[in-house]
């Protein structure tokens, strides 16, 4: 027995959520002005599902619940466009227009000043497709081809929202649809970042990146893909007459509920069509698509009837591009440049190559991981790309030109710029240079932290200054800040004798009696920030503590995890830094430090090290917080939970859920008086601290 037949309320609930699904995805894709919030169009659809499943004969194929899914395909099917796709004749040049409106006129037999009315849009950069609507309803898709047969994507197709499953209004009984897929730059950045952070190969631009979502045999792949469409054309047209010029016919589609690109204008003769053109390429930047040029089109369908076509590609149509935003050229070494902040970023030396309107020596090839994933080796022949305000990228090498000498890519043994280590975190691409106080390219913004207000609070140093006294070479270090008299200072622009003398006494006072944490906190040790360089001078008490301080020790610090202790084991150990320190100290300068007592005991003084511990419960003969300060003192790392690693576990009175989970996990437990006991032992000659 079948599926009982469907009750007359379902089948006119599943008409309405159809059409109020569709008229939502109009707002939402092609209007871009959605009236519902996503949670409800969800529940639409969700309901129509729910309806079709039940009950499915009602399931008609432009019900939005066909967007989704599909059974993967084992190829694409050959399909004829009842009408050829034609192809464009191109134009680089102002001449080119000229020739092109020259042309037409003349086999119109047009006057010498009668201007051709055109319609000028801009040349989307993604792949044309044929959309086959019956009785206004998509039948099939298919992809350009060799212009008479493609290849049929109509399962693909279909799960793009901005493209109606049934076109509104009173459609013909058949209609070819002409238009681009193309992919909004912002759907292509998301698409590459995720691929990229997955380690999978990246798409070189939106237009390969389009076309590969396309061709996908798994529709449910496509449907995760941000593909649009613009509408710009028709093939064959049954059963109706259509309007007679080609800003008529665009407005048409619209009216179906297909999307037009909103920038397209009619324009009058060639002045028309190159001013359209200069605008078109300034606003190129800021578009949200790659556009490749602008196509012109005689407006008049009638005129176009009478043009004709040469080669597959109409009289009356000019694509118009604009300079390349892509090129090859070859990659004649990689440099190491270091940023402000001391991360090396490769840049690629390029044979000099025109792309994107400039010429092209240089281009970034991101980091290391970049390198190894394209595979760019020096003497590579690369793709560039310059597209827009983007910073300009070797997108891809071209593997088959690779000479036989080529050379992979390395790493410098230091940093380029002062020859410090460099460091890599582990999980990240970027690497660093740990010279934070001592390199060039870090040398303005150590200085301008160093002095900060809640650093050393130089009163008079700001930002701009800092910028003269490095870029003038009277600082390269903020030890040298110090070496400065206020003759030299008051030679500088901007700075009168007076202030010059009331920034030396400024200096002056900042390096008296500095508390420790705040002299830590100006150092501009990476991830250690204010409470953290409190946390450090309160655990160590003196400077020479914390420079001996290992991993492990660091480890013990409150709010230390395992990334600020490398940082901060990174920082000393680098040579550069501490001549800087020791320069500030030295009698020269003389810096003074306001060290307090080590709230923790020389590392092997530790008889807790490496251990973690947690205390739980009320103690009778100290608070909790002094507890576990004491057991930190010692080494000890206290936790907050209790787990397979804990050593111990100190109870006190009404200790809770974690004196049952020692229990269960067999962790040694201490009450109070055994505590106590083997505190003093651990504690021995040191006391209490
Ligand atoms: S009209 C009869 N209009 O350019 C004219 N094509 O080089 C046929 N294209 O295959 C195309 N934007 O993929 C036309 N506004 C536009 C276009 C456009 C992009 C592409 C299309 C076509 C190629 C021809």
């Amino acid at each position: 027995m079948g599926p009982e037949a469907p009750p007359d309320a379902a089948r006119e609930r599943a008409t309405t959520l159809r059409r109020e699904i569709a008229a939502h995805d109009h707002r939402y894709y092609v209007l871009d002005a959605p009236t519902v919030p996503d949670a409800e169009y969800d529940r639409l659809l969700r309901e129509l599902l729910e309806l079709e499943a039940r009950h499915p004969q009602l399931v008609t194929p432009d019900s939005p619940t066909r967007r989704v899914g599909g059974a993967p395909l084992d190829a694409f099917a050959p399909f004829e466009h009842l009408e050829p796709m034609l192809s464009l004749a191109n134009g680089f040049s102002d001449d080119d227009v000229h020739e092109f409106d020259r042309r037409v006129r003349e086999r119109l037999e047009l006057a010498e000043d009668e201007a051709v009315a055109y319609v000028a849009e801009p040349k989307l950069d993604g792949l044309a497709v044929s959309l086959l609507y019956r009785d206004g309803v998509l039948a099939s898709a298919a992809t350009r081809g060799d212009g008479r047969t493609g290849e049929e994507v109509t399962a693909n197709v279909r799960t793009l929202r901005s493209i109606p499953l049934r076109l509104r209004g009173t459609p013909p009984r058949l209609v070819e649809v002409r238009g681009e897929i193309y992919l909004p730059r912002s759907g292509f950045a998301a698409l590459n970042a995720r691929a990229a952070e997955r380690g999978e190969k990246t798409f070189v631009n939106p237009r390969n990146a389009a076309a590969g979502s396309l061709r996908q045999l798994d529709p449910s792949i496509t449907a995760s893909r941000p593909l649009a469409f613009y509408g710009y054309g028709v093939g064959r047209v049954d059963g109706a007459e259509l309007p007679g010029t080609q800003q008529a016919l665009l407005a048409q589609l619209a009216e179906w509920g297909l999307p037009v690109n909103g920038l397209i204008a009619r324009v009058e003769g060639v002045d028309g069509c190159l001013a359209y053109h200069a605008d078109l390429l300034a606003r190129r930047d800021g578009l949200d698509y790659d556009i490749d040029g602008v196509v012109y089109k005689v407006d008049d369908r009638r005129l176009q009837r009478e043009l004709g076509q040469v080669a597959r590609a109409p009289r009356w149509a000019l694509a118009h591009k604009f300079p390349a935003e892509e090129e090859v050229t070859r990659l004649l070494d990689v440099e190491f440049q270091v940023g402000r902040t001391g991360v090396l970023t490769p840049v690629a030396r390029l044979e000099p190559v025109f792309v994107g309107g400039v010429t092209l020596t240089s281009a970034t090839l991101h980091n290391m991981d970049e390198i190894a994933r394209k595979d760019v080796r020096v003497g590579d022949t690369v793709i560039v790309r310059r597209a827009g305000d983007v910073i300009s990228e070797v997108v891809a090498t071209v593997a088959e030109r690779r000479p036989p000498d080529a050379r992979v890519v390395s790493l410098p043994p230091a940093c380029p710029v002062c020859g410090s280590a460099l460091a890599r975190d582990e999980g990240e691409s970027a690497v660093r240079c740990s010279g934070g106080l001592a390199c060039a390219a870090q040398r303005k913004r150590a200085i301008r932290h160093f002095a900060a207000r809640h650093a050393m609070d130089v009163e008079g140093l700001g930002d701009k200054l800092v910028d003269q006294l490095v870029d003038a070479g009277l600082v390269t270090s903020v030890a040298d800040l110090y070496r400065l008299d206020s003759e030299r200072l008051a030679g500088l622009e901007r700075m009168g004798a007076k202030s010059a003398a009331n920034l030396v006494a400024a200096l002056e006072r900042s390096k008296r009696d500095v508390p420790l944490a705040r002299f830590l906190f100006a150092l501009g040790i990476r991830d250690v920030g204010e409470r953290t360089a409190q946390a450090l001078a309160e655990h160590f008490g003196t400077l020479a503590a914390l420079r001996a301080a290992d991993l492990e020790s660091l480890q013990a610090v409150p709010d230390v995890g395992p990334v600020v202790a490398v940082r901060v084991a990174e920082f000393f150990a680098e040579p550069h830094n501490t001549e800087v320190i020791e320069a500030l100290l030295g009698t020269e300068v003389g810096l003074t430090l306001e060290e307090g007592a080590a709230t923790a005991l020389p590392a092997e003084a530790q008889p807790l090290a490496g251990k973690s511990c947690v205390v739980t419960g009320t103690l009778e003969s100290m608070t909790r917080d002094e507890a576990k300060r004491r057991l930190q003192r010692l080494g000890a790392k206290v936790a907050g939970s209790v787990s397979k690693k804990t050593a111990f576990v100190v109870v006190g009175a009404a200790p809770g859920s974690k004196l049952a989970r020692a229990q269960e996990l067999g962790v040694e437990v201490l009450e109070e008086a055994g505590f106590l006991d083997r505190l003093a032992g651990w504690e021995g000659d040191s006391g209490p601290g």
